[in-house]
């Protein structure tokens, strides 16, 4: 039996029934709704146009969160609450300090862009508790939000400036209560036009269904599928949205592991990962994608996905993580660089889902860094993505875990590379054994990213890098102070 999809809106409860559970919520409220204030511009989690926030009952506690509405079902929406531009104005017509800010600083041309620039800033102004916010919190910010018309600074003085005009609460207490009474707890099934989508709500529903329906779609946070649909025109099939399984948004620290559930966020579990590697991590957290992506994806989709140009991998592999596969009344743990078999192919059985990802907590004698280069700085697929874990006993290489994205077909480690440096001094002769030693390991391709040969080139130059900053005779770089990659 299909149940309506029920989400809060504009100060009420809004039921949609029949439309395709593949609609996207910008379809929704651009088509459906005639709300026409959210832009579509790239329809593929690029641009921010289309950015809103959406709340989410977590704990008790609402969390309030920019993404992109391009990409993210409708569905999806059941028991959470939608905002869009439309919401900021007040009730007696005055400009919220978002809009009045971006106005006083000459923030918009065009306009195209600013309904998108003005959610972002609405998200930042809604945890900012005030404090004027920081040039690097800005730049986070508005990591996901493109604009062809002024230029970034009117726009970063009006996310100073919302800051000093009064404040204008949100009564975050009224929407938790608002979302308690949507919160369904088992499972919610909603079928239009020949495609279901279902909602488990436990990790033993999630099971049975996916053992019941071994090729219907996973959907996560959407960041990945949502283009199969938007620009590869796919047809998914039925859907298992993993967003309401609460078993699986889980963060806990086990064994030396910290293990990370399939469903928290990017930004969530990037987040946690950086209080463990502060140095290590925090550059590829700030460039990984856009805030607002980072807000709706998950690293179990990044991990499932299994892209050969993902970020995470990499690091993921050279640390020595793995990921735990849930399924067939079972579970079984694999080192991460085995779930990985061919192109965008892994070692997932019918039936099995991925229910964590554990990574090892920093170790005594293991250095690691790991770098993305790619064009851009944010907002950016990698060209080619590196990562290093040695670990040095006295002056020499005990062992040595290398991988990289953008190489080869799959995440991968260098074998001939770990085992030109296992048992050499970390000096600049086994460095350079390892370096030549990585075109043994690799044949990359050539793509509109990158050449075969830059990447190869790339690939060793990054190696000479974290060499010069983890050499044992003159550090140059320490973890902290990692730089900007593009120029490796
Ligand atoms: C604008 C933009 C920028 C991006 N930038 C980056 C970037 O900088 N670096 C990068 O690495 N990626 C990037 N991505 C890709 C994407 O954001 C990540 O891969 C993200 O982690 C996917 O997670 P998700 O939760 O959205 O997955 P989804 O899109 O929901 O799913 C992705 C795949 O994984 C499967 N899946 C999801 N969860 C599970 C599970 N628990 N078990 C089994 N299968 C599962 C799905 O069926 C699907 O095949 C970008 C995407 C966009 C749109
Ligand atoms: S329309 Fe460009 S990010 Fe959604
Ligand atoms: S004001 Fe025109 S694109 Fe930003």
């Amino acid at each position: 039996m299909s149940e309506p999809i029920r989400f809060y809106f504009r100060g009420a409860v809004h039921e949609v029934q029949g439309a395709d559970p593949t609609q996207t919520v910008l379809q929704h409220l651009r088509e459906d709704l005639h709300c026409t204030g959210t832009k579509e511009g790239c329809a593929e989690g690029d641009c921010g146009a289309c950015t809103v926030v959406v709340g989410t009952l977590a704990g008790g506690k609402v969390e309030l969160k920019a993404v992109n509405s391009c990409i993210q079902l409708m569905p999806t929406l059941d028991g959470k609450a939608l905002f869009t531009v439309e919401d900021l104005q007040q009730r007696d017509g005055a400009l919220h300090p978002v809009q009045q800010a971006l106005v006083e600083c000459h923030g918009s041309q065009c306009g195209f862009c600013t309904p998108g620039f003005a959610m972002s800033l609405w998200g930042m102004y809604l945890h900012a508790d005030g404090h004027t916010p920081s040039r690097n919190e800005i730049d986070d910010c508005l990591s996901g939000n493109l604009c062809r018309c002024t230029g970034y600074r009117p726009i970063i003085d009006a996310a100073r400036r919302m800051a000093e005009l009064p404040r204008v609460s949100f009564d975050t207490e009224a929407l938790a209560a608002q979302l308690q009474a949507l919160k369904r707890d088992k499972l919610a099934v909603y079928s239009a036009h020949g495609t279901t989508f279902y909602a488990p709500r436990t990790l033993a529903e999630l099971a049975r269904l996916r053992a019941e329906r071994p090729s219907a779609t996973l959907l996560a946070g959407s960041t990945d599928v949502g283009l199969w649909i938007t620009k590869q025109m796919r047809t998914l099939g039925d859907i298992i949205y993993l967003g309401h399984v609460d078993a699986l948004r889980t963060l806990a620290v086990d064994g030396g592991m910290l293990e990370i559930g399939a469903g928290v966020s990017l930004e969530e579990a990037y987040t946690e990962l950086c209080r463990h590697y502060p140095g290590e991590l925090a550059e590829l957290r700030q460039r990984f994608a856009s805030l607002p992506i980072r807000n709706a994806g998950t690293l179990g989709g990044n991990v499932a996905n299994g892209s050969p140009i993902g970020d995470s991998m990499p690091w993921l592999i050279a640390l020595g993580s793995e990921v735990v596969l849930h399924g067939g009344g079972a579970e079984r743990t694999l080192a991460l660089e085995d779930f990985y078999l061919d192109y965008m192919k892994k070692n997932l059985r019918p039936g099995e889902f991925v229910r964590a990802v554990r990574v090892p907590l920093p170790r005594p004698h293991v250095v690691f860094r790991t770098y993305k280069l790619a064009k851009r700085f944010d907002q950016d697929i990698s060209a080619v993505c590196a990562a290093f874990a040695l670990t040095l006993d006295g002056g020499k290489v005990a062992s040595a875990r290398i991988a990289f994205g953008g190489m080869a077909a799959t995440p991968k480690r260098a074998a001939q590379a770990e085992a030109a440096l296992a048992g050499k001094p970390w000096n600049e002769d086994a460095l350079g054994a390892a370096m030549a030693a990585l075109a043994q390991d690799y044949a990359p391709l050539t793509d509109m990213r990158a050449s075969g040969a830059y990447r190869m080139r790339a690939a060793q130059n990054l190696l000479r890098r974290f060499w010069l900053e983890t050499r044992l005779d003159a550090p140059l770089a320490p973890a902290a102070v990692n730089a900007f990659a593009v120029g490796a």
